[in-house]
């Protein structure tokens, strides 16, 4: 009998996110507690009629500038926008060329009680992941639900691995 070897490039990898919880709002820095309370007033001016949704956004530039935004929708429900873009893309039309440092998400809802962290949506993560890949900064989250636990995520990278940036390769 002949043994043929097999040449096989087939290998099982991982990827691993780290981040932090934290039990409450009360638990994080001066500076990044005030940007979720940022975020809090600014989803008081979500317009949500049709999710009863209200997400909040607060964006920290490196020039030290806030910029809030929140949820706004539509009759047209494709035509609303998530609170991240409308947040992200104010602060870079009003703020060309500043990197972005942190933003804090939380959300709150007159049907549903918001007990968990609210992740962004897949198409929030790659439109900020833009403004990270430009300026070669991470860009941290703080996400929080109406109350309860904060999780901070490092960056971007992190929250959408193997993510699209414009190029043929991924960059790990
Ligand atoms: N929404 C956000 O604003 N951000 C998110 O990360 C998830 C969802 C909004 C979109 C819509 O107005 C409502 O929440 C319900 O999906």
């Amino acid at each position: 009998m002949r043994f043929v070897p097999v040449i096989c490039g087939m290998k099982n990898l991982s990827l691993t996110i780290d981040y932090i919880e934290y039990d409450s709002i009360d638990e994080l820095n001066a500076e990044d507690k005030s940007l979720m309370q940022k975020a809090q007033e600014a989803a008081n001016t979500a317009y949500a009629p049709y999710s009863n949704f209200s997400v909040g956004a607060a964006v920290l530039l490196e020039n030290g500038v806030i910029v809030k935004g929140s949820n706004q929708e539509n009759a047209a429900y494709p035509s609303g926008l998530c609170a991240e873009r409308v947040a992200v893309f104010s602060a870079a039309a009003q703020n060309p060329g500043v990197a972005f440092k942190t933003i804090a998400v939380t959300a709150k809802s007159s049907k549903i009680a918001v007990e968990n962290p609210v992740g962004p949506c897949g198409s929030c993560r790659q439109a900020i992941s833009e403004y990270e890949v430009l300026y070669n900064k991470p860009i941290r989250f703080l996400l929080m639900g109406e109350r309860g636990k904060v999780l901070e995520i490092k960056d971007v990278k992190s929250l959408l691995p193997l993510r699209f940036e414009g190029k043929d390769a991924f960059n790990f």
